[in-house]
C-alpha cells in the first residue's frame, strides 16, 4: 500500500529537523526517512549546479527507500533545485521556500518584509519573485546571514556570539521598517529566541516549517497518499557525517526519541 510508504525528509543538517517536528505534530500518522548532508554542508555557499547535483543524488537515495512523497526541508535546495527535481520523478515534492513566501504575505501589514537566508537562498532573489507575484506593493530586504548555519550546527544556539551576529546582520534590516521577517533558513528557527531579542517584538517572525507540514499534508489529501494510521514512531535518520552529534542534536528537537542516525556515504550509494 503506497499510503503506508514513508515521507522522504532532507535538509544540510539539523536544519530540517524543525520541519520535521512540525510533520510529526501535524500528520503524526505519517513515517518518516530524514537525511541530513551534514559532511558537504554548508550549501547556501555553494553553486546552483552542485546543489542540484547534491539534491539529486538525495533525491535518489530517497526513492530507493520507497519514499511517497519529498520534502526539501532547504530553503537553499527549495530555491536552486526544487523545480529540477521536480520535473524527473513522479512523486510530490514539496519545497519550504513558497509555504514561507505564503504567509509572509499574508502576515505583513506595512508591505515591508525582510527575508534572512543563506548567501545562495538570498541571491537567488526567490523570495522577492514569489512575494511580488502575490502582490506588486510588496517591499522585501534580504540579508544573507552566512555564520548562523556553521554556530547552529556547533550547538550555539544561546550565546553571546550568536547574539551579537544577529545584531549586525538584523540590525540592517530594522532600518527598513520592516513589519515581518521570514526565517528564510530551516537552521534559523533554532536561534528563534535570539532573533526576537534584536527584532524585538514589533515584527512578526515567519518559520516556513509550520506553512510546509501544513502544504504536504494537503498534497498528500489530494493525491490520496494520506496515511490515517496510529502515530508513527519507527522514523529512520541518516547522515552524511557525525552520526551520534546529530542523534544528540535531534532529541534536544524532535517530539519522540531518536535511537539511532545511521552514518551512510550517498556518493558511493547512488
Ligand atoms: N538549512 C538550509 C537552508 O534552509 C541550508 C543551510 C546550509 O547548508 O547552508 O537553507
Amino acid at each position: 500500500m503506497i499510503n503506508k510508504a514513508p515521507i522522504g525528509v532532507f535538509d544540510s543538517g539539523v536544519g530540517g529537523l524543525t520541519v520535521v517536528k512540525e510533520i510529526m505534530n501535524q500528520i503524526p500518522g505519517e513515517t518518516i526517512i530524514y537525511f541530513g548532508d551534514t559532511a558537504r554542508l554548508p550549501y547556501g555557499s555553494k553553486s546552483k549546479e552542485t546543489v542540484i547535483t547534491y539534491t539529486r543524488q538525495i533525491v535518489r537515495f530517497l526513492m530507493s527507500k520507497g519514499v511517497k512523497a519529498i520534502v526539501i526541508a532547504c530553503n537553499t535546495a527549495s530555491a536552486l533545485a526544487l523545480d529540477t527535481v521536480e520535473s524527473e520523478i513522479n512523486i510530490p515534492v514539496v519545497g519550504v521556500v513558497k509555504p514561507g513566501a505564503k504567509v509572509a504575505a499574508e502576515t505583513t501589514r506595512n508591505g515591508r518584509i525582510g527575508v534572512i537566508g543563506t548567501v545562495a537562498t538570498i541571491q537567488s532573489g526567490i523570495y522577492n519573485e514569489i512575494l511580488n507575484k502575490s502582490n506588486s506593493h510588496v517591499k522585501v530586504f534580504g540579508k544573507a546571514c552566512p555564520l548562523f548555519v556553521p554556530l547552529v550546527e556547533e550547538g550555539l544556539v544561546d550565546d553571546p556570539v550568536t547574539f551579537e551576529m544577529a545584531k549586525r546582520y538584523i540590525g540592517e534590516l530594522l532600518e527598513k521598517q520592516i513589519d515581518t521577517l521570514v526565517l528564510g533558513c530551516t537552521h534559523y528557527p533554532l536561534i528563534r529566541e535570539t532573533i526576537r531579542k534584536v527584532a524585538g517584538e514589533g515584527i512578526t517572525l515567519v518559520n516556513p516549517a509550520y506553512e510546509t507540514a501544513k502544504c504536504l499534508a494537503e498534497v498528500l489529501e489530494d493525491k490520496g497518499l494520506k496515511n490515517d494510521d496510529t502515530p508513527k514512531s519507527d522514523h529512520i535518520f541518516y547522515v552524511s557525517d557525525g552520526a551520534e552529534k546529530f542523534r544528540q542534536f535531534a532529541n534536544t528537537i524532535l517530539p519522540c526519541e531518536v535511537v539511532e542516525t545511521k552514518d551512510i556515504n550517498i556518493e558511493e550509494l547512488v
